[in-house]
């Protein structure tokens, strides 16, 4: 008989999961002038979880095959199986608000400068995950095969044909025929289940090792020591957690209320009917939370080509931001100018989406272009608002 602890003790030789331990929880120290939006971070995984248990319950009822799987999510699992309903909803939701949380999460690290040095990398695998995200909410779409998630696919892929040179055969490539069928949607789902979700863990762990070894900003963006930190930081474990849960219970009170309440949020009406390639709906467009990047998209109605530009700047500009903003002060909080123009911003993303389900017509199509060029100021002042505030800086003003 092993005594008390004696496996622990034997895995601890083996792998030195006590100082595993101490790295990431109990001797990972956080300053204490950070605020609420510090949990966001958490609360994706939260969000990731919830998505991987609601989502191995799903597939064990979808059929991944054009003439099934519509009937296996509209019919067994939302009517024959015992709370199938649950888990669609559950699923359905948890894609949607993991958006909300990603865009809290990445509006807090832009405001306070968490991009910048030494922290480069926590941004850089942030963004890795943003995208194999937004991969993974891409294929999932398709895999109820509904008519939005058809002309979705449909119209997404169609922007590819556009590269030059390889465009067109890309297209068919990633599609597996000529128009999206059948092929394309046992490709899109086995890239939803097994790819992209390795992929996030592997991400995921990387990110946290990353903030665990450059130390998390604060609001004030001031970095502290090792000393400073030992003395008056709070570890990780188990004092930010106990905060931590508390906010994820408030959270999950929130979750909860709209997949019982509220589900049809996170679900298009137009969805409810079968795939149909004879017929394209009247309105195209994506889930709410791509909507920005499709209005950005549109907003060039007068050239295809620098819409697709702008579309693809729009998704990838913001991993640039370590070196588009150089300046020396870090945080928001003390920068009048950048606070200004991040305001601007996130009240242009929120425009832009709300732009982006109406009809591209008329005055609504020069909105879109106003919208998508105010998009870019932000991104575009940042090194004007650099070299000011180094000046400012090195004339010995405000630090
Ligand atoms: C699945 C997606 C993600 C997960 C699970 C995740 C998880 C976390 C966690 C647990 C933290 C530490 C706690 C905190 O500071 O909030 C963190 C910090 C951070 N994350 Fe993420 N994150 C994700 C996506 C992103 C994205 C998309 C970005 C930005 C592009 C990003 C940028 C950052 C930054 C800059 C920090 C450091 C914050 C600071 O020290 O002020 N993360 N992340």
């Amino acid at each position: 008989m092993e005594k008390k602890g004696g496996l622990m003790k034997w895995l601890d030789e083996r792998l030195a999961l006590t100082t595993l331990w101490k790295v990431m929880m109990s001797e990972y120290y956080l300053p204490k002038n950070i605020n609420f939006l510090w949990s966001f971070g958490v609360l994706t995984i939260l969000v990731f979880v919830i998505l991987v248990i609601s989502g191995i319950i799903l597939l064990m009822y979808y059929k991944p095959d054009a003439n099934m799987a519509f009937d296996s999510v509209n019919k067994t699992i939302m009517m024959d199986v015992a709370f199938g309903w649950v888990f669609r909803h559950t699923h359905a939701v948890a894609a949607s608000i993991m958006f909300l949380v990603l865009y809290i999460h990445m509006a807090r690290g832009i405001y306070y400068g968490s991009f910048k040095p030494p922290r480069e990398v926590v941004w850089i695998t942030g963004y890795i995950l943003f995208v194999l995200m937004s991969a993974t909410a891409f294929t999932g779409y398709l895999l109820p095969w509904g008519q939005m998630s058809y002309w979705a696919a449909q119209t997404i892929t169609t922007l590819f044909e556009k590269i030059p040179y390889i465009g067109p055969d890309l297209v068919i490539w990633i599609r597996g025929n000529y128009i999206v069928a059948d092929a394309t949607l046992t490709r899109f789902f086995a890239l939803h289940v097994t790819l992209l979700p390795a992929l996030i863990l592997i991400f995921t762990a990387v990110h946290m090792y990353a903030v665990r070894i450059v130390g998390s900003n604060n609001e004030d963006g001031i970095p502290m020591s090792k000393e400073e930190k030992k003395k008056n930081g709070i570890p990780f474990w188990p004092v930010f957690m106990s905060k931590e849960f508390f906010v994820m219970s408030v959270f999950l009170l929130f979750f909860f209320y709209l997949v019982f309440f509220n589900y049809d949020f996170a679900m298009d009406p137009i969805n409810f009917q079968p795939a149909n390639y004879l017929q394209t709906p009247p309105h195209i467009y994506p889930e709410w939370y791509f909507l920005a990047y499709y209005e950005v998209l549109r907003g060039f109605f007068f050239s295809e080509t620098l819409g697709l530009i702008a579309f693809v700047a729009s998704m990838f500009i913001a991993l640039f931001l370590p070196w588009l903003d150089f300046s020396p002060i870090v945080s928001g909080k003390h920068r009048p100018l950048f606070k200004i123009m991040w305001w601007i911003f996130v009240a242009d993303f929120v425009f832009l989406t709300i732009l982006g389900k109406l009809p591209p017509t008329g005055f609504y199509a020069w909105l879109g272009f106003f919208g998508a060029i105010v998009f870019f100021v932000f991104f575009f002042s940042l090194p004007i608002i650099s070299i000011i505030e180094k000046r400012k800086v090195a004339s010995g003003g405000e630090q």
